[in-house]
């Protein structure tokens, strides 16, 4: 922290929050109740305020306050922020978890964290023992994991006899939201109290443009257009603070520097309607941006300079900017859906919402009266725009919850809980999912490999294949792969044509020095090389790698390696021999975690996916194998990105024996059979009648490459 000798922001700021005046009503409403719903207007102090409260009230007195956020930079930046109002290191009585970035310690008591990392704590200690509060933040977003850990805390602590087991005093759960939903929640919990903070919020003028239409739903000419609103507001509006909403980080890098370019051209003597106005700080705001850099889009600009922060959704509700009175508003946003087309989860650009509309329109009148500047057409609003945003359990993959749960002892997935059920058909997927990389078994239990594959923050498939590379001793191979594939993209595209053509040859150059192109084994060299390089910064700057995403991939590789030999030395962790060549052991083990993943040529340089799917795709230009004709017939890949094509990205050659064995694991049971494991009433009767259609369909082999 920079800030211990500057005076705390808390005297002075957090006594004008609408919160304040609620304060020990609020320590009152959360002593009295288990369960407390809280709501009111984002950025009434919510999130930075109650926690510190509680503290104040005693609440740290027997455990930990523990607050989740769905967003990783929320969870850092207000961790942050309410360290310095409570003057104290980051780390000690105030710190954060981030999937793999730990930043507490023994004495940290305010402890802000992602809801994904709140899941893993109730695996290892469903009492969660260690709190005496847990307030899950961000509700209203209704993302994955907080809708999870909503059913999971209602049916441990809804029940009086189950709730203090293995705890010496009461757990009080506080589920903060910003929206109006609040007796839905307070209906799932018990009917338990709703505390609502009034809020105050100026009128906001909203103008739709002319730019986006119904037609345009899949052009990112918008890009373009923000930027020339966002000048327009500049040149012709009052003193006051922008903030552009975009969904992602090559996207706005590119608004912000077209944003500099222009802004630099402005004659301000004529130009500039608004006279006190001298200049424009532009900042962009995304969720792998360095912390530093986060840090600054809170601080007020200099006098004279007007504030242009050009950011993703995280602006929306996560994190309150203040001094913002003018919004420009893409309409989209970057969002996982499960893509029917390819079965699998795609991040895909997609129009908002109305309400999210809404809220984002809201950011502009907070503190005084505000406008909202929409790029798209009033069309676009009516024909293209959902009323509400629909929740994340109910458009993407379970696969990882639903092994959560299982490992919970939360058999019976379908009628567990949830606040809004997701389809049964994505509940089975997963259960199938499971099945196929052996993590359940056919009764629907969790198998021992499944109770290890649960203890790792990766994708069931990526840890699927570090196991099994574990288990035949290669985890050397397998651990830098891994890693490199949970940071953010390592390599640096240029904007500039001349410097793209550079960093592409030296791209290439090193998937060059593998000997074998393959992407998966380009990502391990690259780790290696610098690694055991003198000077590794200066070695990702020659080759156009970025530094600090290499760096993380070093800390998360070790973080891995810790986990996996926790677990050799717990438990009786399989072990199996082989013989082959080093490049064929890799990717056989890649083969273990990535057979649904499985593409063969069709013709000419379109490869069809074998997971029943029967998918067109083609192999991204990124990919070290996109001009290799020779000898690709089979492949496997990492992840696809859908534009008017289907392409495969991180890919990796293979020989049909590979996988052969495993290939007809993926129709050897239909998703309706497992229905019956599902639940939990299914009788020995009728698992015994499956079991043997299931043995009559499938003669006797047991694959030997699957046999770990
Ligand atoms: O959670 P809620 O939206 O109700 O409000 P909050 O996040 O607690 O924000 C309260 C105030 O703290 C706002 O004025 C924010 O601008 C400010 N804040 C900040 O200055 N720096 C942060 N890292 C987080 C919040
Ligand atoms: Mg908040």
């Amino acid at each position: 922290m920079s800030g211990t000798s500057r005076r705390s922001p808390k005297e002075t700021e957090s006594k004008h929050l609408p919160i304040y005046r609620h304060r020990d009503k609020l320590v009152q409403a959360v002593k009295s109740s288990t369960f407390l719903v809280v709501t009111g207007e984002t950025g009434s102090g919510k999130t930075t305020q109650l926690p510190q409260y509680l503290h104040e009230a005693g609440f740290c007195k027997d455990g930990r306050i523990g607050i989740t956020q769905p967003r990783r930079v929320a969870a850092i930046t207000v961790a942050q922020r309410v360290a310095q109002e409570m003057q104290c290191t980051l780390g000690k009585e105030v710190g954060y978890q981030v999937r793999f970035d730990d930043c507490t310690s023994q004495d940290t008591q305010v402890k802000y964290m992602t809801d994904g990392c709140l899941l893993r704590e109730i695996l290892a200690d469903p009492g969660l023992s260690q709190y005496s509060v847990i307030i899950l933040d961000e509700v209203h977003e209704r993302s994955l994991n907080t809708d999870i850990l909503m059913g999971l805390l209602k049916k441990i602590f809804s029940d009086p006899d189950k709730a203090t087991k293995g705890r010496s005093f009461p757990l009080k759960v506080v589920v903060m939201s910003a929206t109006l939903e609040t007796e839905k929640l307070s209906a799932f919990l018990s009917d338990c109290p709703v505390f609502a903070i009034p809020g105050r919020a100026f009128p906001v003028t909203c103008t739709f443009g002319s730019a986006v239409g119904p037609k345009d739903i899949e052009s990112t000419a918008y890009v373009k257009e923000v930027v020339k609103v966002a000048l327009d507001v500049h040149t012709s509006e009052m003193a006051g603070d922008i903030l552009v909403f975009l969904t992602g980080q090559s996207e706005i890098e590119r608004a912000c520097d077209l944003l500099f370019e222009k802004a630099e051209c402005i004659d301000y003597r004529y130009d500039v309607h608004d006279r006190t106005v001298e200049g424009l700080l532009i900042l962009p705001l995304y969720g792998s941006m360095p912390t530093d850099q986060q840090r600054q889009i809170f601080q007020p600009p200099p006098k004279g300079i007007r504030k242009c922060v050009v950011a993703t959704n995280i602006a929306a509700t996560s994190l309150t900017i203040n001094g913002i009175k003018y919004i420009v508003d893409s309409g989209f946003v970057k969002q996982l859906n499960h893509n029917s087309r390819v079965g699998m989860d795609v991040l895909e650009v997609v129009p908002i919402s109305k309400s999210e509309a809404q809220q984002r329109a809201g950011r502009a009148g907070r503190t005084s009266p505000g406008k909202c500047f929409r790029i798209f057409s009033k069309d676009f609003w009516e024909t293209c725009m959902p009323e509400y945003t629909v929740p994340e359990i109910q458009r993407t993959s379970l696969t990882a919850v639903v092994l959560t749960l299982k490992c919970l002892g939360v058999h019976d997935v379908v009628r567990f809980p949830y606040l809004d059920r997701p389809e049964e058909r994505f509940i089975l997927e997963a259960l199938k999912q499971l099945y196929q990389f052996d993590a359940i078994d056919r009764r629907g239990t969790v198998t021992d490999l499944g109770k290890l594959m649960v203890e790792f923050p990766l994708h069931p498939g990526l840890t699927r294949a570090v196991l099994r590379a574990a288990s035949v001793g290669c985890e050397d191979l397998l651990l830098p792969v891994a890693a490199m594939l949970s940071v953010e993209n390592i390599f640096i595209r240029p904007g500039h044509p001349e410097k793209q053509k550079q960093a592409d040859q030296r791209h290439r150059a090193l998937a060059a020095k593998t000997g074998s192109m393959n992407d998966f084994a380009t990502l391990l060299s690259v780790f290696q090389l610098c690694k055991s390089s003198d000077r590794p910064s200066a070695w990702c700057k020659d080759n156009w790698i970025h530094w600090r995403a290499l760096k993380s991939a070093f800390s998360v590789e070790t973080q891995l390696r810790e986990i996996l030999l926790r677990l050799q030395q717990k438990r009786d962790f399989p072990a199996e021999t082989f013989d082959g060549n080093k490049s064929e052991l890799f990717r056989r083990c890649l083969c273990t975690g990535y057979f649904n993943n499985v593409a063969r040529r069709s013709v000419g340089k379109v490869f069809c996916t074998m997971d029943g799917h029967g998918s067109m795709v083609h192999i991204h230009p990124s990919s070290s194998l996109f001009d290799q004709e020779a000898e690709l017939n089979w492949v496997i890949f990492h992840d696809v990105l859908v534009t008017s094509r289907v392409y495969i990205r991180t890919v990796c050659p293979i020989r049909y024996e590979w996988v052969k064995d495993l290939l007809p694991k993926l129709h050897e049971v239909d998703v309706y059979e497992l229905s019956s494991v599902a639940r939990e009433e299914v009788t020995e009767e009728e698992m015994v009648k499956w079991e043997m259609k299931e043995a009559a369909k499938r003669p006797s082999e047991v694959s030997a490459a699957d046999a770990m």
